[in-house]
């Protein structure tokens, strides 16, 4: 079967990337990381790729805070195109996608969300729920569309809440899941066993 090939794009740690990595070496994801872009030059991530000899690069996005500039995006249509990108993964990266971008691969980007869509979208998602005193929430695998955190549901995982949970814990717990249910959702889309029908998704 042929190889996923995957755009990761950071923000960040990058412990998401590192998770997929580590599956991809431990024959548990059948892709391959065709590149990483960072919008932020210091992020973590771009030390891990380099570790694992992945090809990694900083694009500069613009004199906005939550979007790319136009020349931005056209420069991250460019890096991904060349790199033949098949599915673009968004690993905690903290910009919303215009749309030339969703465009260019429509229906091939996936984002992971600290929480359970719908509840509790967009920054701090973790604090949200855990500010507004869930005993329940978890994280969430969705295709992305024209709205933020918003595109069909591939994967979601459920962390409970306890009484001696603080946010950091609760962070922790989501974080372990995020790690397992991201290379999952990944792994469905490169063995094609995923069908969109409107917001719902079906395994074959
Ligand atoms: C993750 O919790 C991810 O779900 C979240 O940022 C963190 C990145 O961690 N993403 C968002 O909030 C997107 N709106 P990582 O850099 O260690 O993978």
């Amino acid at each position: 079967m042929k190889k996923l090939k995957l755009g990761i794009l950071i923000s960040g740690n990058g412990s998401n990337l590192q998770a997929i990595i580590d599956n991809i070496k431990a024959n548990k994801l059948n892709a391959e990381i065709a590149i990483v872009i960072s919008d932020n030059p210091d992020a973590y991530g771009l030390t891990r790729a380099k570790n694992a000899n992945i090809k990694s690069i900083h694009i500069n996005p613009g004199k906005y805070k939550t979007k790319l500039s136009d020349e931005a995006e056209q420069e991250y249509i460019k890096c991904l195109k060349n790199n033949k990108v098949d599915l673009i993964c968004l690993a905690g990266f903290m910009r919303v996608l215009k749309t030339n971008l969703l465009n260019a691969f429509a229906g091939k980007i996936i984002n992971i969300h600290p929480a359970l869509l719908p509840s509790f979208p967009g920054l701090d998602a973790q604090k949200q729920a855990f500010d507004y005193g869930v005993q329940y929430t978890g994280c969430t695998v969705h295709f992305v569309d024209n709205k933020v955190d918003h595109g069909p549901i591939i994967k979601q995982a459920v962390v409970e809440v306890l009484q001696q949970d603080t946010y950091e814990s609760l962070k922790e717990k989501i974080l372990k899941q995020e790690h397992k249910i991201y290379s999952e959702a990944i792994q469905l889309i490169a063995e094609n066993k995923i069908r969109i029908n409107g917001r719902k998704t079906t395994i074959i």
